[in-house]
């Protein structure tokens, strides 16, 4: 298990500049590439490719303000081929906007690191505008700093006035008009205020094949030790929905690897990672062209980059 949630009120939508309140500017840290450049092992769901609806996923907000939108639109006498052009227009522009990501680490942070370098590469279609994380002095956050990413500490840390409280991490998210929040080792606990404020928008990844495997205290090399006492002879990285349970939202991605006979827990969870690196960035890469779709029955699905009909 890599998150959990806590109940607290609701979030103002702020549009106002980015501004940091709190984060301490410390020293730079370099670090060398951890990540490889191919996968050796299956996408799970890229064999089975079907047709379904599109439907873009986003804040909750902007679902009800696009309703109201069409709503108007199809009521109005004004409805020219022009104003659909227009509007088709907007959004248009709006999908073509850079996303601005944010991620959480508690740790190394090498997905956060892969993910970075996707969008410094030009391959992510958006960028990640702030790192949240509970351990200010972590790898992660040390990475962020010496690339000029902001850093959050959240929760505030006890015995110390650094940090913010869920509120403020709301609206501090809001300033800087994050679309997605990526969960990338984030060992604490989500406050349900920014679920619901970032509703179908907050990912997390755990090194498992999700249902099995998760749930409260299964993380880290745990869930590689249970996997290998398990006899199982896969594992691999899940992505998934955050919601309010443990590892139980709706899983987007999975991929395959093997365990072999005599893998030690590290073994496992060193192949695991490779596979992590890539298909985290694969995800975001989606999320930014917007390419999550909805099946009928509510799974989440990715449609093909190179065929808009096929999903996966
Ligand atoms: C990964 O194994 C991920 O699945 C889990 O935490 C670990 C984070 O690793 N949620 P890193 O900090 O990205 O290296």
């Amino acid at each position: 298990m890599e998150i959990q949630h806590i109940v607290s009120g609701f979030s103002p939508k702020l549009s106002s500049a980015p501004s940091i309140p709190i984060g301490k500017q410390l020293f730079s840290l370099k670090f060398p590439s951890l990540f490889s450049s191919s996968s050796s092992y299956p996408s799970i769901q890229s064999q089975n490719f079907e047709e379904v609806p599109s439907i873009s996923i986003g804040k909750k907000d902007e679902f009800y303000s696009s309703r109201r939108r069409r709503v108007r639109c199809s009521s109005s006498s004004s409805n020219t081929a022009a104003d659909r052009n227009k509007g088709n227009e907007v959004a248009g522009r709006r999908r073509r906007r850079r996303k601005k990501l944010a991620v959480f680490v508690s740790g190394g942070g090498s997905n956060f690191k892969s993910i970075h370098e996707a969008s410094k590469r030009g391959s992510l279609h958006g960028d990640i505008v702030v790192l949240v994380t509970n351990k200010s002095e972590c790898g992660g956050a040390e990475y962020a700093r010496s690339h000029s990413i902001p850093v959050i500490v959240f929760p505030k840390p006890k015995a110390e006035s650094d940090g913010l409280s869920p509120h403020d991490l709301v609206a501090t998210l809001r300033r800087f008009e994050v679309d997605f929040i990526l969960l990338a080792g984030y060992l604490k606990l989500i406050p349900a205020e920014l679920i619901r404020a970032y509703e179908r928008s907050i990912f997390n990844i755990h090194p498992s094949l999700l249902p099995a495997f998760g749930g409260k205290g299964c993380y880290g090399m745990k869930v590689h030790k249970a996997v290998i006492a398990s006899g199982a002879r896969f594992s691999g990285p899940t992505i998934h929905f955050v919601d309010e349970h443990y590892d139980t939202g709706r899983i987007l991605a999975q991929r395959v690897v093997p365990v072999l006979a005599n893998d030690t827990a590290e073994e496992l969870a060193a192949r695991v990672l490779r596979e992590e690196h890539q298909l985290y960035v694969e995800v975001a890469e989606a999320l930014c062209e917007d390419r999550i779709v909805w099946r009928k029955d509510g799974v989440p699905l990715i449609q093909s980059k190179e065929n808009p009909n096929k999903t996966y």
